[in-house]
């Protein structure tokens, strides 16, 4: 996909994300349609999904689209735990050169994952997507998911004891 189409793609994504989801509250239901609406928009997309935090230092999947992924990741352990550990966007054109890969599946080539902090500051999830093409996630994706992020983040309710 080139850049523009990617651009426009994901314009129309972020529009869609938001008109379904301003006025819902429901976290579980925020996260699913945010992965479900992402990972049908993109060709390079195989995996979509989040990992929540679940206690200081804990990475739990879902809600996801994609093949069957691992559980459980503790924070500064491969590209997800390590996003979460430093709150920062990874971009990993090339899986195998990552220090301490976490391989869910063989077909992954490349992965992006953006941290999701809601309005107080406090890391709620990563979003992870991967891709079974090299160096398939480049700035246009890191910043669209960046703002993606940022949307999701701020619907997190922190005054809610979810479910
Ligand atoms: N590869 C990730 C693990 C999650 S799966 O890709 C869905 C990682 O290294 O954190």
């Amino acid at each position: 996909m080139d850049r523009l189409r990617k651009e426009q793609t994901y314009s129309k994504v972020l529009r869609d994300i938001k008109s379904v989801l301003d006025p819902e509250s429901d976290w579980i239901c925020i996260l699913s349609t945010t992965a479900a609406i992402l990972h049908h928009a993109f060709d390079h997309y195989h995996w979509t999904g989040f990992y929540r935090v679940v206690s200081p230092d804990l990475l739990i999947v879902g809600p996801y689209q994609g093949h069957q992924a691992c559980l459980h990741i503790p924070f500064g352990k491969g590209v997800c735990g390590k996003t979460a550990e430093l709150k920062k966007t990874h971009v990993v054109p090339d899986v195998t050169k990552f220090p301490g890969y976490i391989a869910c599946s063989e077909s992954t080539k490349s992965e992006i994952v953006v941290p999701v902090i809601d309005s107080e500051g406090v890391l709620r999830c990563v979003l992870d997507v991967d891709s079974d093409y090299l160096a398939a996630f480049d700035d246009v994706d890191a910043r669209y998911l960046e703002e993606i992020a940022r949307y999701v983040g701020s619907k997190y309710d922190n005054t809610k004891v979810y479910p």
